[in-house]
């Protein structure tokens, strides 16, 4: 071996360390696995990951993790908001979810179970039932405002702490957030 092939394969050797280093420390950049148990519940699990993709993560992260930007945390809290009936509805009022350009309902459930069972993990309380489409035909008919949306929020925060024991921080953006 030359000393130029050596220093050549001592190079490449590094930058594929320095790769795997890299692709460890950033998880961020790919969509989560869909774990088995919540593809059962999904009409198409590839489908609704895109449509996340393509309509959600832009804003929210492909995991639904943006912190510290100024936005609400999905990833691990987001199922809290499945407590009672009118947290539930809050979450398909939303004006980014109720004016999707998803305009059939079954697909726009898919896409929002798809946001509680996979990226909402652990916070989902148990006997959760998925969205349907004719719900979400119903609740996108009150889609909020911005000027409604917050008191609606902290609202819906407070009796999910209260109903079903999520956790305080839920009245902010993401725990330890200032708003
Ligand atoms: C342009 C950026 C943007 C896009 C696109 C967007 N959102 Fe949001 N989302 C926000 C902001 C900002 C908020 C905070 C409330 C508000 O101001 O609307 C929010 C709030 C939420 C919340 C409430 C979380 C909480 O803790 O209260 C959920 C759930 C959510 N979005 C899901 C979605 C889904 C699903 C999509 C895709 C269909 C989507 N968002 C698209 C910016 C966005």
């Amino acid at each position: 071996m030359t000393f130029r092939t050596a220093l050549l394969a001592a190079a490449t050797l590094l930058c594929a360390l320095s790769l795997g280093a890299l692709q460890a420390a950033e998880p961020d950049n790919h969509s989560p696995e869909i774990p088995a148990g919540v593809r059962s519940l999904l009409a198409d699990p590839e489908l609704a990951q895109t449509d996340f993709i393509e309509n959600c993560a832009g804003c929210h992260g492909l995991r639904g993790t943006t912190v510290p930007a100024k936005l609400p945390e999905i990833k691990d809290r987001v199922g809290w908001f499945m407590c009672t009936p009118g947290s539930r509805a809050y979450l398909l009022r939303l004006p980014n979810v109720a004016h999707s350009r998803i305009a059939d309902n079954d697909q726009l459930a898919d896409l929002m179970n798809y946001v509680v069972f996979v990226l909402g993990g652990t916070s989902v309380p148990a006997g959760t039932k998925p969205f349907t489409g004719p719900e979400v035909a119903y609740e996108r008919q009150f889609a909020l405002t911005s000027i409604s949306l917050k008191a609606e929020r902290l609202r819906l925060a407070n009796e999910s702490i209260k109903k079903c024991r999520a956790p305080a921080s839920l009245r902010l953006q993401y725990p330890g957030s200032t708003q």
